[in-house]
């Protein structure tokens, strides 16, 4: 590596965000819920070349680990992401992320008129479809405003 590339420091315990659609990185930290105020250790890069991507940006996150949910959801902001448990400075797991069928309990359906924002006992539940996800209620689509509908 030459004096005129940037590097970033390699972490010693956490997760790694990698292939991250370029200028997603902060939409990743929402769904992470993550904004500084929890004191963790938080690296991001945007918009650097990537072979595979054109543009890719890289999400370090140190001394924590992502739920299930939350890899589902960054799924579909990021279906090329893959996430990289450091432990003690080694890759010791790589995951691609994959599109789940659905997603249920993460997500707030933004028709006020919907029946899961009627104070009713109801989980959300998403249905992924090809240009996005659809409530199974009231079968609102949301496309690219999905990181603001994030509830987990
Ligand atoms: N990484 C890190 N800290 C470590 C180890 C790795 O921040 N202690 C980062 C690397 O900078 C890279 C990602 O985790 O962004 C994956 O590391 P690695 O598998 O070594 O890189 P590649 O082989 O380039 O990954 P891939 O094949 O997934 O592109
Ligand atoms: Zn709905």
């Amino acid at each position: 590596m030459s004096d005129h590339e940037l590097r970033v420091s390699k972490i010693r315990n956490g997760t790694v965000i990698d292939h991250v659609e370029g200028g997603q990185a902060l939409n990743v930290l929402a769904i992470l819920g993550i904004d500084g105020s929890e004191g963790l250790g938080v690296s991001v890069v945007m918009n650097v070349p990537s072979d595979r991507l054109g543009r890719k940006d890289v999400v370090k996150v140190e001394d924590r680990e992502l739920s299930q949910s939350e890899v589902d959801v960054l799924s579909l902001i990021a279906p090329e992401a893959t996430i990289n448990i450091i432990r003690e400075f080694e890759v010791a797991e790589k995951n691609r992320v994959t599109r789940p069928d659905s997603v249920s309990g993460v997500l707030s359906c933004p028709n006020r008129n919907c029946i899961t924002n009627a104070g009713e006992p109801v989980e959300t539940r998403f249905d992924v479809v090809a240009d996005g996800v659809r409530c199974d209620y009231c079968s609102t689509i949301l496309r690219t405003d999905i990181a603001e509908h994030i509830d987990v």
